[in-house]
């Protein structure tokens, strides 16, 4: 039997950690032949492939981006997609595929499903926005490198007595702005789910000072915006599932809180470092878990189910039930953070 993998969306730490496991247990435990799709949705409408045998996942364990290349192609978005996608696999004689990715991804194996593909979904993304699992792959990596970040804002911020921003990625959830906030100690931690006011911000910082602090970090998600405003975005185009491109609330911060507050300000945007390099040794485990349990739901012939993480253990549960339904910060954490404000 073949078995197909592909990556799509934005790429995470882990993603090549699970080819690896993967393809590992698919050829030595149930003797698959494996093949990888490349650029997500987009090799399976184009029919681009590569081979992958015991060899081509050799090293793969802590190699960041992915093998395979991904996109954001959605197959429903262009004339006729969704039937080539079948036909290719039809003619290649791929009889399943185990999808790497967040929810546009994963909508898609979704959909592709209900017409005949059959998909398992593994859940990526260095957002954590995904629902019925506790993390996503990548996440862990990200908050890591932005916690470093926010330890190095720091003393320099404190050497020039500087407020410093740092904006952090997630799309409309604050899991990487507020774990990596928390672990960093920021001052001010400001995410989507809770719309800021600016006045309060700069207020804030004007205690710090009044205290004798005379340095602030603050913490922004891409997606925060200020109350009753609209979302911050980079450029006017959004991409096949219609997203927009966040990014900039950092630098309208910035400019705020240096004409409120008087104080020299910077703003550091951390962008795709969060996504890029090695993934962290609990990524590592995760996907590597993670690849396991989605090629033996392949053998078990559990399709339209995703693995996920539930405490401990790894569980499946359906795709229908994810998509579509993002999942937002525990707000039980960000009253924690609050208590370390100021
Ligand atoms: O969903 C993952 C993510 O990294 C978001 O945090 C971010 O908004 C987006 O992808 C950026 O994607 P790209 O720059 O690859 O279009």
């Amino acid at each position: 039997m073949k078995v197909g993998v592909l990556s799509g969306g934005g790429d995470a730490p882990g993603i090549n950690a699970v080819i690896r496991a993967v393809v590992r247990k698919g050829i030595r435990n149930y003797g698959y032949e494996m093949i990888g799709i490349k650029d997500g949705w987009r090799g399976l409408v184009e029919a681009a492939y590569t081979p992958l045998n015991l060899e081509a996942i050799s090293g793969l364990l802590p190699r960041g981006g992915s093998i395979l290349g991904t996109s954001r192609t959605n197959p429903f978005k262009c004339e006729g997609g969704p039937q080539q996608v079948l036909n290719n696999v039809r003619e290649n004689s791929i009889a399943a595929v185990v999808v790497i990715g967040g929810d546009d991804t994963l909508g898609v194996a979704h959909k592709m499903g209900e017409i005949g593909l059959p998909c398992v979904g593994v859940p990526k993304t260095i957002d954590n926005d995904l629902g019925l699992t506790d993390y996503t792959f990548g996440f862990h990596t990200a908050v890591h490198i932005a916690c470093e970040a926010i330890d190095r804002l720091h003393t320099t911020a404190e050497a020039h007595h500087r407020v410093i921003i740092l904006e952090v990625m997630g799309r409309y959830t604050g899991w990487i702005a507020l774990e990596a906030g928390i672990a960093g100690g920021a001052d001010i931690i400001l995410i989507p789910e809770e719309p800021f006011e600016i006045d309060e911000v700069c207020k804030f910082i004007e205690q710090r000072l009044e205290s004798g602090k005379t340095f602030s970090l603050v913490v922004v998600a891409e997606g925060s915006k200020p109350k009753g405003a609209k979302k911050i975005v980079y450029g006017t185009g959004v991409d096949e599932f219609g997203h927009p491109r966040l990014g900039g609330v950092g630098y309208y911060l910035g400019k705020e809180i240096e004409r409120c507050t008087g104080i020299d300000t910077r703003v550091v945007v951390l962008g795709h470092l969060q996504r890029g390099g090695s993934p962290t040794a609990y990524d590592r485990v995760l996907a590597t878990r993670y690849g396991i349990a989605a090629i033996d739901l392949v053998y078990n012939g559990q399709f339209g189910q995703m693995v996920a993480l539930r405490g401990n253990k790894i569980v499946s549960v359906p795709l229908k039930d994810v998509i579509g339904k993002r999942k937002t910060v525990d707000l039980e954490l960000y009253e924690i953070a609050k208590i370390f404000s100021g």
